[in-house]
């Protein structure tokens, strides 16, 4: 029997780290050993998986001597730990945008393009999460006859802006109720001057704008659309809008595509 994987979870204190945690118990993903890795401001923090309790470490390139999988949530230091994770033979597989759009590195999602996993070099990547959403309804609907335009939009929770988008909820939500003045520091991205509330509101706009008046968010799902169907000529536009609830994002999507189909082959696929 070969070993279990040693496993690493780098942002194990992140939104996305904490649905790996909960995933990794409810699947009884196995491992021989797991490490639990963040910044240096979660260093020395204590989290239990599987009943067991561990101490969160710094992640540094050596955290991943000896490491098999590496689940990255860690935002921007994809780019610095990414490929020294992939160095040391730990195949790494990055939930940021970091190496989405990199050639040389495949953009997967199981469910929709897992032939593009053999010609990965180390790192692989998982796609923007509305992407995911939208791609795991269509692509049944592609092998029936090719997809030609989208016209997608999107009601996106603010788990999407990690665990601070979560609290700039919660925080708006109790300050409104009270009557106090709300201080948005987080919506529609941090790194812009101006914020937004988000409780008891809808913000049309996710992150920054990019291109054409399109956000970064909205171009994801054009771009990543693109390379995991294999195919620069689909149309698509997208519309990204937050909306205040914690968890869980909506779609609505049209769709047209090459050959007619009835509404039940649709449905059945
Ligand atoms: N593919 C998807 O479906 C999807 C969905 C949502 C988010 N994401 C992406 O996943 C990543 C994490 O998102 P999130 O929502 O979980 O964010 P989050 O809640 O803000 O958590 C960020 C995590 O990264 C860690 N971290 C930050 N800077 C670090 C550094 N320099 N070195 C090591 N660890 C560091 C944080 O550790 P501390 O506790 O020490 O600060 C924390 O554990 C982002 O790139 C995000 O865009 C992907």
């Amino acid at each position: 029997m070969t070993k279990e994987p040693v496993v690493a979870i780098l942002g194990a204190t992140g939104a996305v780290g904490q649905e790996f945690i909960r995933l990794i118990e409810e699947r009884k993903f196995p491992y021989s050993k797991l490490k639990l890795l963040a910044s240096y401001r979660s260093a020395g923090k204590k989290l239990t998986v599987n009943g067991q309790e561990y101490t969160v470490e710094e992640a540094k390139p050596e955290s991943f001597d000896g490491v098999d999988i590496g689940l990255f949530a860690g935002g921007s230091i994809s780019k610095e730990l990414g490929p020294e994770a992939a160095k040391r033979g730990c195949i790494v597989i990055d939930n940021s945008s970091t190496f989405r759009m990199d050639p040389n590195v495949p953009l997967v999602i199981p469910e929709v393009n897992p032939e593009d996993i053999a010609w990965h070099k180390g790192i692989i990547a998982n796609p923007n999460c509305s992407t995911i959403i939208m791609l795991m309804a269509l692509k049944p609907i592609h092998d029936l006859s090719p997809i030609k335009r989208i016209i997608v939009s999107t009601y996106q929770a603010v788990s999407g802006a990690g665990k601070e988008g979560i609290d700039e909820l919660r925080d708006e939500t109790e300050a409104y109720l009270k009557g106090e003045e709300m201080q948005p520091k987080i919506l529609p991205s941090k790194s812009l001057p101006k914020h937004y509330p988000i409780a008891f509101n809808l913000i049309p706009q996710i992150d920054k704008f990019v291109e054409k008046d399109y956000t970064k968010e909205e171009m994801k799902m054009v771009n990543e659309t693109h390379k995991m169907l294999h195919d620069d000529s689909i149309a698509i536009t997208a519309t990204t809008v937050r909306v205040p609830v914690f968890r869980s994002h909506a779609e609505s999507v049209y769709v047209e595509t090459a050959d007619e189909l009835s509404v039940d082959a649709v449905r059945k696929a």
